[in-house]
């Protein structure tokens, strides 16, 4: 069908915004004012969701909470030592293994960590607990009800987040590995256990001086992803 009405300054925007969001893994010091913070997650909030039940819990962090937490994390992530809320099994195979590979080396490549390089990589590894020196995280969370369902409801308010950041000028990652000390983030921040911890998006303005923010993980072709019929 056609649409009757198609705003084409807003499809331009809406399609520059959506390439130009990228996993920034640098950030500058400098904060992002509350106002625009604020601004974010009301856009945010805009997500649809099954039955409109907003499963989605955020937890900003900044300042000195976010410095402990970086701290505790090196202490706990860095050494094996922490509790996931959903455990991590993925095992790639076949052209999602390729995929994963391609960008590993994309990164490592750009940090100029080598393949025998395993304190380059270990460096890399613990730069997410640092937030890449971001001023702001966000932990992700969902009541203990939730499943596979609302998880993907919390999925899409997360890229609508990064995709309000990017709007404003503020760069984000998103970082499974944000979630792997639930215990540690729920004591700090005084959660409810029934929350659980899905993960966190380090955010702020990014550092352009950076070669891992150039790079550009490619995508696959559309006949690869996308199936018409009729
Ligand atoms: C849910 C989720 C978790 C991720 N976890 C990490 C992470 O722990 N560390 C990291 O450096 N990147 C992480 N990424 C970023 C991906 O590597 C990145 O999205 C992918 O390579 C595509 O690059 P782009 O986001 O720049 O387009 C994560 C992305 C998503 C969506």
């Amino acid at each position: 069908m056609k649409a009757d009405y198609v705003d084409s300054d807003i499809a331009l925007m809406f399609d520059q915004l959506a390439r130009a969001r990228r996993s920034t893994r640098g950030f500058l010091p400098r904060p992002v004012e509350q106002g625009i913070i604020e601004q974010i997650f009301e856009t945010a909030a805009w997500a649809p969701s099954n039955c409109n039940t907003q499963p989605w819990q955020s937890h900003v962090v900044s300042g000195a909470m976010r410095d402990r937490l970086s701290r505790i994390f090196m202490e706990t992530i860095g050494t094996g030592k922490h509790t996931l809320d959903f455990p991590y099994e993925a095992k790639y195979d076949g052209i999602y293994r390729r995929r994963q590979v391609d960008v590993g080396l994309l990164l490592y490549r750009a940090l100029g960590v080598t393949r025998e390089d395993r304190d380059g990589k270990r460096r890399a590894f613990l730069r997410n607990l640092e937030f890449f020196d971001a001023p702001h995280v966000v932990f992700i969370l969902m009541p203990d009800w939730c499943g596979i369902r609302e998880a993907c409801d919390v999925g899409m308010y997360a890229q609508n987040l990064m995709l309000a950041m990017r709007a404003r000028g503020v760069a984000s990652c998103p970082q499974t590995i944000l979630g792997y000390d639930a215990e540690s983030v729920r004591r700090e921040l005084n959660i409810d256990a029934n929350m659980k911890l899905l993960f966190g998006i380090s955010f702020g303005y990014e550092d352009n001086n950076l070669p891992e923010n150039r790079i550009v993980p490619d995508r696959a072709a559309i006949d690869e992803l996308v199936h018409f019929h009729s």
